[in-house]
């Protein structure tokens, strides 16, 4: 049993490859899955690096040239005009001969940028004479400006223009083509990655409470209900997190930068030098943003895990609050545990609400950094204008991961604490399950030799207890509060193994016996009883192979006849672990369990304690007629029932003080003698 089982304060390292490599397992039998899942990824990540690319051919390509049309009877005499055919050459304003340039400054026409110039001899070479109004006459040819271009009909300008509309519409088509796969590439990411992340958590939750199940006695003397239930719950739904949201946007911002890193430098590497300065102040920013998210955070943790327990324990004790008028000291203790969270949750959001406009003014920084100098760039003519948009494009997009992954430190740091926990459980030693033997007819004879039990290390709650009893016999064990009998039953049940001697079932050590027949043969009374939702005669049954005739059989023959009269009868629905029914009633209905059972050995522990004297005198019969032929071990508080014990044994202290029948005992005069004068004389 480890003493960490609780382990709410768990927050050790973001990332542990041995908890991860136990965690991969849950996700082999989905592997396949997961794979295309991050390939989806990397693909929807690769549709994203096109995007700008594309917003860059488009500005570029179509929609900078050409500005302005040039007819003379020359080639420009500078530079490097680009050869469009047919006599016509893309020329920048910037290698047009010095003394037409200089003629343009003067007409204020240098401001334009792009050129298409026509030599003579090509169709348009004559526009100036068909389309007068769109032309100025320059020395030795004319010019149309941007707006003077619009006075050309249409398809004149979009020969001009080279095609460049249909251009555009088809990478309109093109744009919308990868807007619609990212789209589809999306939902169908999506729902891969949620339908893996749900099938692995339903394997998880699966194989935790099928564990859970076997666990001994002893684990759930330690282990806080609502802790287990975190483990069940919470604790999956953080890894799924991380599965989901984290793991595979890992793959996909990695990539992201990466090839945003190799398209802008490919564009214009100072320009992205200069950005790439800017990551050491990110990448630190980010750091600290980490640091204080993760105090932040296991505040957080901490106080709703104190909420939750105070919550819990109130509501289930509001009655004890109220009865004993401690309302007002209850909302003081709570209110002190909501000051707490209200300033844990305060500071966890305040670090969001620094951290996330600090980052998007970082990102406008860079993005203005770009700006300017990359608009210098494309005034001087070293750097397109779709470049630049593009480079706009990828720096924002650059900022998302890093945020995006600083984030996500969080969501790992939370996955890696929950899978601890949930490991550890899933690492607590199940219940012996025995050797497997079976008897072929049970005898339900039972021998204590010598048994010395500790629910602690060496601090003996049974010591040294030896009995018999023969099939069909009936033991009763008596003594003072906290003497040991629970104990007894509890170690009869293989619910804790005992330490030194042995129990022997028709002689069979019982640890040797398979749990599960063993319990099958029991059928256990407790004071206290325990109902499960559902309605009465389920709770009855808890045996799906016993039918309903029996189960009402069954609870006829202890006298529970309230049920009959309760509304709806056998199928009464039990609320909240049947609080509206009586203690009484609930002892009956349990009475009513062990008889549909049918068991070779019945166990009951002060089981009458809570049932009035008539109603027991009622029973009394009944019971009588359910011992009969059983071998039962009967912890009474009334004499009636020991009295006719074929041995009683006398326990102090988990010391077997004396045995024998009521009369042997009476005559012997210990303490059964003296309790017997005590306790029940006045009820003989
Ligand atoms: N789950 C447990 N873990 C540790 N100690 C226990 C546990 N259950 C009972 N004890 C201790 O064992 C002793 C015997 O308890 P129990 O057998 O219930 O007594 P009885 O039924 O005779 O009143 C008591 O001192 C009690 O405090
Ligand atoms: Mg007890």
């Amino acid at each position: 049993m480890s003493d960490h089982f609780q382990g709410d304060d768990i927050l050790g390292k973001a990332f542990d490859a041995q908890l991860m490599r136990r965690l991969l397992r849950f996700l082999r039998r989905y592997k396949g899955l997961f794979l295309v899942c991050v390939l989806l990824t990397l693909g929807l990540a690769g549709i994203e690096l096109t995007i700008p690319f594309l917003t860059k051919t488009a500005i570029d390509s179509f929609m900078t040239l050409p500005r302005s049309v040039v007819t003379l009877p020359d080639a420009p005499s500078e530079g490097s005009p680009i050869d469009l055919g047919e006599n016509r050459y893309l020329v920048e304003t910037l290698t047009v001969h010095p003394e037409v340039r200089r003629e343009w400054e003067e007409a204020d026409l240098l401001s334009i940028e792009r050129y298409l110039y026509i030599a003579q001899g090509t169709e348009e070479a004559s526009y100036p004479e068909r389309f007068p109004e769109a032309f100025t006459a320059i020395s030795g040819g004319w010019i149309a400006t941007e707006d003077q271009l619009g006075a050309l009909p249409l398809e004149e300008l979009e020969r001009l223009r080279g095609g460049s509309i249909s251009g555009i519409v088809r990478l309109a088509v093109l744009f919308l083509f990868v807007l619609l796969s990212r789209f589809v590439f999306g939902v169908l990411q999506m729902y891969l990655l949620q339908y893996t992340g749900q099938r692995v958590m339903y394997d998880m939750r699966e194989e935790i409470f099928a564990h859970v199940l076997r666990l001994p006695a002893a684990f759930f003397d330690h282990a806080p209900v609502g802790r287990l239930v975190t483990r069940v719950t919470s604790d999956v739904q953080a890894i799924n997190e991380m599965f989901t949201s984290m793991l595979v946007n890992l793959f996909r911002d990695a990539f992201l930068v990466l090839g945003i890193l190799v398209v802008m430098f490919q564009l214009e590497w100072r320009l992205a030098l200069a950005i790439l300065a800017f990551f050491p102040i990110i990448v630190l920013a980010a750091w600290q943003f980490r640091n204080r998210v993760r105090a932040a955070y296991r505040e957080v943790r901490k106080q709703i895990a104190r909420m939750n327990a105070y919550l819990q324990e109130s509501i289930s004790g509001m009655r004890i609050i109220q009865v004993f008028v401690q309302e007002k000291k209850a909302n003081d203790r709570f209110d002190d545990i909501n000051q707490s969270k209200y300033r844990a949750d305060m500071r966890q959001l305040m670090t969001f609400a620094v951290f996330r406009p600090l980052m998007s003014f970082l990102s406008s920084f860079a993005i203005a950094l770009v700006i300017w100098y990359g608009g210098l760039n494309v005034l001087r003519g070293s750097l397109s204008l779709g470049a630049l948009t593009a480079f706009v494009q990828y720096v924002r997009m650059l900022f998302e991961p890093v945020l995006r992954l600083s984030e996500g430190y969080n969501v790992l740091q939370a996955a890696m604490a929950s899978s601890e926990r949930i490991f550890r459980l899933l690492d607590e030693r199940q219940e012996d399950p025995g050797r497997g033997v079976t008897l072929d007819a049970f005898q339900a004879k039972i021998e204590f030799k010598d048994v010395w039990f500790a629910y602690n290390e060496e601090d003996w709650i049974l010591k040294g207890v030896s009995f018999v009893a023969e099939p069909g016999q009936h033991v009763a064990i008596v003594g003072p509060t906290g003497s040991g009998k629970t104990t007894i039953i509890r170690i009869l049940l293989r619910m804790y193994p005992i330490q030194k001697g042995q129990i022997l079932i028709d002689g069979v050590p019982l640890e040797e016996l398979d749990l599960g027949y063993l319990r099958s043969q029991m059928a256990v009374v407790l004071q206290d009883v325990f109902m499960f939702s559902g309605d009465i005669m389920d709770n009855i049954k808890l045996r799906s192979d016993i039918s309903d005739d029996v189960a009402i059989e069954a609870a006829r023959f202890v006298n529970a006849d309230f049920v009959e009269e309760l509304p709806d009868g056998y199928h009464t629905e039990v609320k909240e672990r049947g609080v509206t029914l009586s203690v009484g009633e609930r002892q009956l209905l349990s009475f009513a369990r062990a008889v549909a059972f049918d068991p070779s050995i019945l166990v009951l522990d002060e089981a009458t304690a809570s049932i009035d004297s008539h109603t027991e005198h009622l029973i009394q019969n009944s019971l009588r007629k359910i011992m009969r032929g059983r071998t039962s071990i009967v912890i009474a508080h009334r004499l009636s029932t020991i009295r006719e014990a074929d041995n009683i044994i006398v326990l102090h202290q988990g010391t077997l003080l004396e045995q024998g029948t009521h009369d042997e005992l009476l005559e012997h005069d210990g303490l059964y003698a003296a309790l017997h004068s005590l306790q029940f004389a006045e009820l003989d």
